[in-house]
């Protein structure tokens, strides 16, 4: 699997991989396999508390809040695992106005938010000069940056959206295994992933991706490789969330996802890439609703994503089953997440938050 150098490094001992961490060396993707082997004890309390004294000296004690928007959940896809997947029928489809997406982003600032993530399915009905539309007009409203979760597009759109005002693009390449990822994603391929990738960046977003934890089929020796993919795409966001089966796609009956993984992989991702910004995500809290987010930041996370979509539309954007906050106001969302910011002594940041990393 590994090359030969790689087995022979995996020799080494956990204890020796967390001192060359301590000495600020890089790890190869054997020693991270290794790293994600660990199981409860001492070695991993002290990965964990490497990734936190990480977290603290790149990017501080600031927890950004970007508010949610999930604006649509009609999508032409039919990734293997997604809930809202174009072959699932049972789904109550919904599209916002625009209007209505950039009232609900005036209200996002009024609570206190310096950015929205805008998300939907892959949805046509939002043509380039209509994403335009709704760009401008947030940027005209309120005071926000901007982030795009829509998908793949031409590049000339990309550069449309950016040139309206989009500051960040969110587009998870989901897992770095060739064949997992065309057993799982029938409508799309890997590199197509990865070119949108190279082009937004090429634009001048800034630029998060990400995995899903616990894939069926899904090996330890591919997380270590997803890693090392954050780390070569120099990532200015990595979002990190266990998968959760739905019980309405073709993956029905598959386990989900741990959170114990999740946090391995959390910690890692903060050592691999320094100063990214990296989400406690609403995968995770679904799964561990009462500390998963307060663990995620305290080893290695340092942004929560609170849901802000309009409360009538919520349950219908599902990706997995079980998620939280269904029935919660947007303000209750604010004011839960700022108190479990508060709970392990981090400060709600004021700022936009954009990305700290200098590229090139
Ligand atoms: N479980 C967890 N995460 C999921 N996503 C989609 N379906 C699921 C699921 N069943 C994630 C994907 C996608 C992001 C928006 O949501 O990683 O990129
Ligand atoms: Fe559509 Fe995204 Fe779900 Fe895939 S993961 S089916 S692109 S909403
Ligand atoms: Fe919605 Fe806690 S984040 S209630």
């Amino acid at each position: 699997m590994f090359t030969e150098r790689g087995v022979w490094l995996s020799m080494s001992t956990p204890v020796e991989l967390l001192a060359r961490i301590e000495r600020g060396e890089d790890l190869d993707a054997a020693g991270l396999a290794t790293l994600l082997s660990l199981e409860e004890g001492a070695d991993l309390e002290r990965l964990f508390a490497l990734a936190d004294g990480i977290r603290k000296r790149s990017v501080g004690e600031e927890v950004h809040l970007r508010g949610l928007i999930e604006f649509s959940n009609h999508c032409r896809k039919n990734c293997a695992y997604c809930g809202i997947r174009l072959d699932n029928r049972k789904v109550r489809r919904y599209r916002m106005e625009i209007g209505e997406i950039v009232g609900t982003a005036v209200t996002a600032a009024g609570l206190g938010y310096r950015t929205v993530v805008l998300q939907s399915g892959e949805d046509a009905y939002y043509t380039a000069d209509r994403m335009v539309e709704l760009i401008r007009g947030i940027k005209k409203s309120a005071d926000l940056a901007i982030t795009l979760s829509i998908g793949e597009r031409p590049k000339d759109e990309y550069r449309r959206f950016f040139e309206a005002g989009a500051d960040r693009y969110l587009l998870r390449f989901e897992t770095s295994s060739r064949a997992l990822y065309a057993r799982l994603h029938p409508d799309s391929s890997y590199d197509l992933r990865m070119l949108s990738l190279a082009r937004l960046r090429e634009i001048g977003y800034q630029v998060g991706s990400g995995v899903m934890i616990g894939l069926p089929g899904q090996t330890i020796d591919d997380l270590a490789m997803d890693l090392m993919q954050f780390k070569e795409l120099d990532l200015d966001m990595v979002g990190i969330g266990p998968y959760i089966c739905h019980p309405d796609t073709p993956l029905a009956g598959s386990p989900d996802g741990t959170a114990g993984m999740t946090f391995k992989m959390l910690a890692l991702t903060r050592i691999v890439t320094g100063d990214a910004h990296i989400p406690a995500t609403t995968a995770l809290a679904t799964l561990r609703p009462d500390d998963g987010r307060e663990r995620a930041l305290r080893l290695g996370a340092n942004v929560i994503m609170p849901n802000l979509t309009p409360q009538q539309y919520r349950q219908h954007y599902l990706l997995y089953p079980g998620k939280i906050c269904l029935q919660e106001s947007s303000d209750r969302c604010t004011e839960c997440v700022s108190g479990r910011v508060q709970s392990v002594g981090r400060v709600v940041s004021r700022g936009y938050g954009h990305s700290l990393k200098l590229h090139g």
